[in-house]
């Protein structure tokens, strides 16, 4: 259901003329209207559809409202259905009360006031789709929340596997040649030949080292910002990927950010890339970043496959945490993010406003164009 989507409200009465009426008075909400002239025809159409308000007559000849409120009640599925008593005789406190206890949430009495009707009917209506809403969205935080832990436990077990695999050898390595030069005697020419082999070792080990917490937060982003971090991660894929990448950045001298921002931004376009490499089919890749006063825009494309509707709607199921992720992280920035068949291709196109707190404040520090990004 969609924030506009129809909802379902079942009128129940025995009198066909009063659901005309009814009909007549509700029709301009826009919603689903069903008519149930007795309360077991009510409960068929409620096993089988998803019913927001029920609107119902309290007295019908064989099952009547507080009867029929009662069943419906009972059920776990209905437990939270707005149930809306239409009594055309006069109904004591205590009988109210009757109905109440038997889930009622309102009543209106005979002659019905029109606007009255619809305003109660409507508050219910949207009430529900709200709800409704809400579940899904608590459905797809329990769903991107399990994922995102098995997202952590395998970066976890990548780390480890790279630490164990990688370092871990070099350094056993380093570890046996070392023992070689301290229990033999070797002639000099030979300990010569281990330290080099050694030394080699260990600039391949500083070399994972670094390359490794880089990847786990890039450095560059910190000391000289996003536009080296960039062009250091562009260049990094383009050596692992083989995809041609081309980067351009708006003003050139492009200032500084709030780091959180900077973040923001180098992830949003990490994965973004990160996609383009793993399911595009793409051999080139364009990233733009653009700075105005206000805002910061951003596009990643690609000349790969393109992307089907259903992603490009963000629709729940198609999409995994990668654009969950960076949709959530774009939201929290107040900003907007787009994805499209650019033919050939995708292009993920997003925009950020910048913080008022620093729009003039951090604008006049200009960061310095990377000498050796
Ligand atoms: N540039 C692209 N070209 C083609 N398909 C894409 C592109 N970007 C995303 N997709 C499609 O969108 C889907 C969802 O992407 P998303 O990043 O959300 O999840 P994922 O990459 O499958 O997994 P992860 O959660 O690990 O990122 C992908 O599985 C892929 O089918
Ligand atoms: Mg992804």
């Amino acid at each position: 259901m969609s924030a506009h989507e129809k909802v379902n409200i079942l009128m129940v009465d025995d009198q066909p003329a009063k659901l005309l009426s009814y009909e007549a008075i509700l029709s301009e909400l826009g919603e689903n209207l069903i008519k149930a002239s007795s309360g077991r025809e009510a409960l068929e159409h409620l096993l089988k559809i998803d019913v927001a308000v029920v609107l119902m007559d309290v007295s019908m000849p064989d099952l009547d409202g507080f009867e029929l409120a009662e069943i419906i009640r009972q059920h776990p599925r209905f437990q939270k259905t707005a149930i809306i008593f239409i009594s055309a005789v006069h109904l004591t406190d205590l009988d109210r009360l009757k109905g109440y206890q038997r889930g009622a949430v309102d009543y209106l009495s005979v002659p019905v006031v029109p606007e009255l009707l619809r305003a109660k009917v409507s508050i219910f209506a949207e009430l529900h789709r709200k709800t409704w809403q809400l579940e899904m969205l608590n459905r797809e935080l329990r769903r991107l929340s399990s994922s995102l832990i098995v997202t952590q436990d395998e970066e976890r077990r990548r780390i480890a596997r790279e630490l164990h695999d990688g370092l871990g050898q070099e350094l056993a390595a380093i570890k046996m040649i070392m023992d070689g030069i301290l229990q033999q005697r070797q002639p000099p020419e030979l300990k010569d030949r281990a330290a080099a082999e050694i030394n080699a070792l260990i600039d391949r080990a500083i070399q994972q080292v670094r390359s490794m917490s880089h990847l786990l937060h890039p450095p560059l982003l910190d000391e000289i910002g996003l536009y080296s971090a960039l062009q250091w991660y562009l260049e990094g894929l383009s050596k692992r990927s083989g995809i041609e990448t081309s980067m351009d950045i708006q003003p050139a001298d492009f200032p500084r950010l709030q780091p959180d921002l900077e973040t923001a931004i180098f992830r949003i376009i990490q994965e973004a890339l990160t996609n383009v490499f793993r399911h595009s089919g793409a051999a080139k890749a364009w990233v733009t970043v653009e700075k105005t006063e206000m805002h910061v825009s951003l596009s990643v494309r690609d000349d790969g496959k393109g992307i089907s509707e259903h992603i490009s709607q963000f629709q729940i199921g198609s999409i995994g945490v990668g654009i969950a992720g960076m949709r959530q992280r774009v939201k929290e920035l107040g900003g907007d993010m787009r994805m499209r068949n650019s033919r050939p291709g995708t292009a993920v196109e997003i925009v950020i406003p910048i913080p008022v707190s620093s729009r003039s404040a951090l604008s006049n520090v200009a960061q310095s164009a990377p000498q050796n990004a």
